[in-house]
C-alpha cells in the first residue's frame, strides 16, 4: 500500500469550486496587487486569530524578513532563536545584517528550551547602558522562538524571559497558525503573543495557498502600518519611499484562495489531531511507546482545543535511518525536519559553532522521523504505517 506524506488531492476535490470561483473573480477584475482579497483575507486573519493587525506577505520567510527589516535590525545587533527550524528561522536574521544566536531545544517538544535560554543569558549576557550585551559585544535586540511541529513554544516563559531583558519578541509561527497556548492570564493563539507573529502559506501547511503566501499579524498600528510600507518596498506616497523594504506583497489571486480556505482550518486541525490520536493510541497498544519517542501534548487541557494543531507528527528513535528505509522500501513516505540543526548548516560555520554545542537538537536532527499527516488520511493507511513500525522494532 502507498502511502504519502502528504495528499492535499481531497481537499481540492471538496473546495475546487468555491476555489475556482474566487480566483475567476481575480482574474475577471484583472486585479492581481494589493486590492479587495487581500484585505478581505486579512480581515479574516484578524478575526480568526484575535489580532488587531494582520499584514498579507509573499512567504512565512518575507514575514520573518519583513518585521526584522521594519524593526531596523541589523549590523551590531544579536537575534535569539532556536538551534533546531526550518532555515528560514535562522536565515533571515543573517540576511538583515545581524547575528543568530541559537539555544538548545527541549527534548520532548523540540521547541527552544526557556531554561538553556536563561542559562545563556545568565553566563554570556550583561547589561550595558539598559541594553543586553553578549560575550561578543553584540547588543542582543529580538528573541525569535518557533512553534515547531504546531506546538506553541513555553510562552510564559518566552514573554517573561522578553519582558526581563527588554527584548521584542517575534514568534515563527509558520508552522502554528491556529494553534493556542494557555498564557497565565487566558489562552491565546500562535503568533498573537509577542510583538508580531509570522506565518507561512506554504502549500503543505494546515493553511496552504496555491504556491507561496505568507503574513504577520501584531497589536501596534503604528508597526502595522510600517509592515504595510515595507512590503511595498518601504513606499509611502507614490514613488516616495520612505525606507528600504522589499517586495513582499501576497497577491490577490493566493488571498482569494486562502480566504475560502480559512473558514475549514479548524477542522483540518480537528481531523489532523485525530490522525495524531489514532497514531499514539496504537503506538501504546502495541508497546512501541517504549522504543519510539511520541508527541507530547503539554497544553492539552479543557478549554484549549487546538493545543496542538500537528502540522507534523513527529516520533523519534536511534535508529531512524534505517526505519525510513524500511518504511521507503513499503511505500511509505516520510520526512526528515530537519536533518541538520542550524548551527550545523555550512553557511553558519562562520558564527563559530561546534558540534556539541546544542546537544539536543543536533540529537533530534539525528532522530526525528515526520509520519504522513493530513486531514483525509485513511484509517487504513495509518494501520499499515503503525504495523509496519512495529514489525521494523519487531
Ligand atoms: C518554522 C518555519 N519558519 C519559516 C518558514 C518559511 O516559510 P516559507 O516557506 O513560506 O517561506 C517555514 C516554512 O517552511 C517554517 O516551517
Amino acid at each position: 500500500m502507498r502511502v504519502r506524506l502528504l495528499d492535499l488531492s481531497e481537499q481540492y476535490r471538496a473546495l475546487s469550486e468555491e476555489i475556482r470561483a474566487a480566483t475567476d473573480e481575480v482574474l475577471s477584475t484583472q486585479r492581481f496587487i494589493l486590492g479587495p482579497k487581500l484585505a478581505e483575507f486579512e480581515k479574516a486573519v484578524e478575526a480568526y486569530c484575535g489580532s488587531p493587525h494582520a499584514i498579507g506577505v509573499s512567504s512565512g520567510t518575507d514575514a520573518l524578513l519583513a518585521v526584522l527589516m521594519a524593526l531596523e535590525i541589523g549590523l551590531g545587533d544579536a537575534v535569539i532563536t532556536t538551534a533546531y527550524s526550518f532555515f528560514a528561522t535562522g536565515g533571515c536574521i543573517a540576511r538583515v545584517g545581524a547575528t543568530p544566536v541559537f539555544i538548545d531545544i527541549d527534548p520532548a517538544t523540540y521547541n527552544v528550551s526557556a531554561p538553556a535560554l536563561r542559562r545563556y543569558l545568565e553566563k554570556f549576557c550583561h547589561s550595558v547602558e539598559g541594553k543586553l550585551v553578549n560575550e561578543n559585544r553584540q547588543t542582543i535586540v529580538a528573541l525569535v522562538p518557533a512553534h515547531l511541529f504546531g506546538l506553541c513554544c513555553d510562552m510564559n516563559e518566552m514573554l517573561a524571559i522578553a519582558r526581563e531583558h527588554n527584548l521584542i519578541l517575534i514568534e515563527d509561527a509558520a508552522q502554528a497558525i491556529g494553534a493556542e497556548f494557555p498564557l497565565e492570564n487566558g489562552s491565546a493563539k500562535a503568533g498573537t503573543m509577542g510583538d508580531a507573529g509570522c506565518f507561512s502559506f506554504y502549500p503543505s501547511k494546515n493553511l496552504g495557498a496555491a504556491g507561496d503566501a505568507g503574513l504577520v499579524v501584531c497589536r501596534n498600528e503604528q508597526f502595522a502600518e510600517r509592515l504595510r510600507l515595507c512590503r511595498h518596498h518601504g513606499m509611502g506616497a507614490q514613488y516616495r519611499h520612505e525606507f528600504i523594504g522589499g517586495n513582499f506583497r501576497l497577491d490577490e489571486i493566493q488571498a482569494a484562495i486562502l480566504k475560502v480556505k480559512l473558514p475549514h482550518l479548524d477542522s483540518w486541525s480537528a481531523a489532523r489531531r485525530e490522525v495524531a490520536k489514532f497514531y499514539t493510541g496504537e503506538f501504546r497498544r502495541v508497546g512501541l511507546d517504549k522504543k519510539i519517542q511520541l508527541p507530547v501534548e503539554p497544553y492539552a487541557q479543557p478549554g484549549l482545543t487546538n493545543h496542538h494543531i500537528y502540522h507534523q507528527y513527529a516520533i523519534r528513535s536511534e535508529r531512524r535511518d534505517a526505519l525510513r528505509q524500511y518504511l521507503a522500501e513499503r511505500e511509505i513516505e516520510t520526512a526528515i525536519y530537519y536533518p541538520l540543526a542550524l548551527h550545523e548548516q555550512p553557511c553558519f560555520e562562520y558564527l563559530g559553532y561546534k558540534p556539541g554545542d546544542f546537544p539536543e537538537a543536533e540529537r533530534a536532527a539525528r532522530e526525528t522521523l515526520a509520519l504522513p499527516i493530513y486531514p483525509e488520511i485513511p484509517r487504513e493507511s495509518q494501520q499499515y504505517v503503525v504495523n509496519c513500525i512495529a514489525q521494523f522494532f519487531s
